[in-house]
């Protein structure tokens, strides 16, 4: 049985050694990012890039760091930074380009990391969305000077909570320990709301097909009794300026998931392989980026009426709804004019957020759950 007092720490070295660097936790993903940008001690008003298509508490951070948010254009084939729109943005006040691996796509780190070194800026690797086992894919962690990790409850691996940064700059590295040491504790009504998640969730998983179980953890949801993945504050914009610690509870869950990483990962490429298929069975289009060796958060794909076809599948208790559609900073009911995000600034994020349908990949999605989604889909793919 596992200490529970040695869950943080056995995880932390774990990080260090796979990452390369030296791990810091945070109570999230986006905590950790603002304690690494406040670590850079970059002067305030430094512009951050970060891709166009990504999650509202990414720009979030960076304004609670004092600083100023720059958005890059992004392929759509891969749904990453297109490295080309990347020379053309970098201004004498640009510190640091954010690259971020969308649903496990790989970014072009080659190139982006080519761009940081000519111009002296920090990369840092946005590994919210995968983390790479011993099979790959081995450009994810490889090159970054920093790289962001979440073990949010859609994460690659969940505590239901939590986030890392693996740093590999020492100044840095010495600033982000002593804020982890400053950082406090989560209240523990807040703490105990984060662990009946994977109780509910039990609870409500056996109930989707009959159409109760979304109804369940919605309700739940409004009696508050769970913690909301994207705040109403931070769809405001506002990102709490207090660090926390990542809750021992939370890290003993996500050491349990590390551990059992290549297999979440084997399941999530298997499922991969399995959409791969059934699109070139049925003539799917397959986005450039989509590879089958790939453990995807999600399987992307662009279509016509995206958001119709996701309402009729909903009649039928399959939710595609991921909050990742309808716009560019997501969900879409954050607050866009917010972000910095300019209206018609990159054309293919607009278009990727109007025809994006991604299909699950995570652990809890059975060979049957994914046959049946498929023959769903086909009526309207054809
Ligand atoms: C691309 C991306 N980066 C960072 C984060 C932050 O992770 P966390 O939810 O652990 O704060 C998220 C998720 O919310 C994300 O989608």
């Amino acid at each position: 049985m596992l200490k529970t007092e040695h869950a943080r720490e056995e995880l932390r070295s774990s990080l260090a050694t796979s990452g390369k660097g030296d791990a810091s936790l945070f109570a999230s993903g986006r905590e950790g990012l603002l304690a690494l940008l406040r670590a850079c001690e970059f002067p305030t008003g430094s512009e951050v890039i970060v891709q166009a298509y990504t999650c509202v508490v990414v720009p979030n951070a960076i304004h609670a760091a004092k600083l100023t948010t720059i958005y890059a254009d992004i392929e759509k084939e891969t749904l990453n930074i297109d490295p080309s729109s990347l020379e053309s943005i970098i201004t004498p006040r640009t510190k640091a380009v954010i690259c971020q691996h969308t649903f496990g796509i790989p970014a072009d780190v080659q190139k982006i990391r080519e761009i940081c070194d000519k111009n002296g800026l920090m990369l840092i690797e946005d590994c919210a969305h995968v983390l790479p086992d011993a099979l790959g894919p081995e450009e994810i962690m490889s090159l970054g000077d920093a790289m962001l990790l979440s073990f949010g409850r859609d994460k690659a691996i969940s505590g239901v909570s939590g986030g890392a940064i693996i740093c590999r700059k020492e100044t840095v590295s010495h600033r982000l320990q002593k804020l982890e040491k400053s950082a406090i504790p989560l209240p523990p009504s807040t703490i105990r709301r984060l662990l009946l998640y994977p109780i509910f969730y039990g609870l409500a998983r056996p109930l989707m097909g009959l159409g109760l179980g979304k109804a369940l953890l919605t309700l739940l949801r409004q009696l508050r009794l769970l913690v909301p993945i994207v705040t109403a504050q931070e769809k405001e914009g506002r990102q709490d300026a207090t660090l926390h610690q990542m809750p021992e509870a939370c890290a003993i869950l996500a050491l349990q998931q590390w551990k059992k990483l290549q297999k979440i990962n084997d399941h999530r490429r298997s499922l991969t392989r399995y959409y791969l298929e059934a699109s070139a069975q049925i003539g799917w289009p397959v986005l450039h980026g989509v590879r089958s060796d790939l453990p995807l958060q999600k399987y992307p794909m662009f279509v016509r009426d995206a958001e119709g076809i996701r309402r009729a599948l909903k009649k039928k208790n399959i939710h595609l709804h991921d909050g990742w559609t309808g716009c560019v900073v997501c969900p879409a009911s954050a607050d866009q004019g917010k972000t910095g995000y300019c209206e018609g600034n990159d054309r293919n994020a607009e278009e990727v957020a109007e025809e994006i349908l991604s299909l699950p990949t995570h652990p809890g999605m059975t060979e049957e759950d994914t046959k049946r989604l498929v023959s769903a889909l086909t009526p309207f793919l054809r």
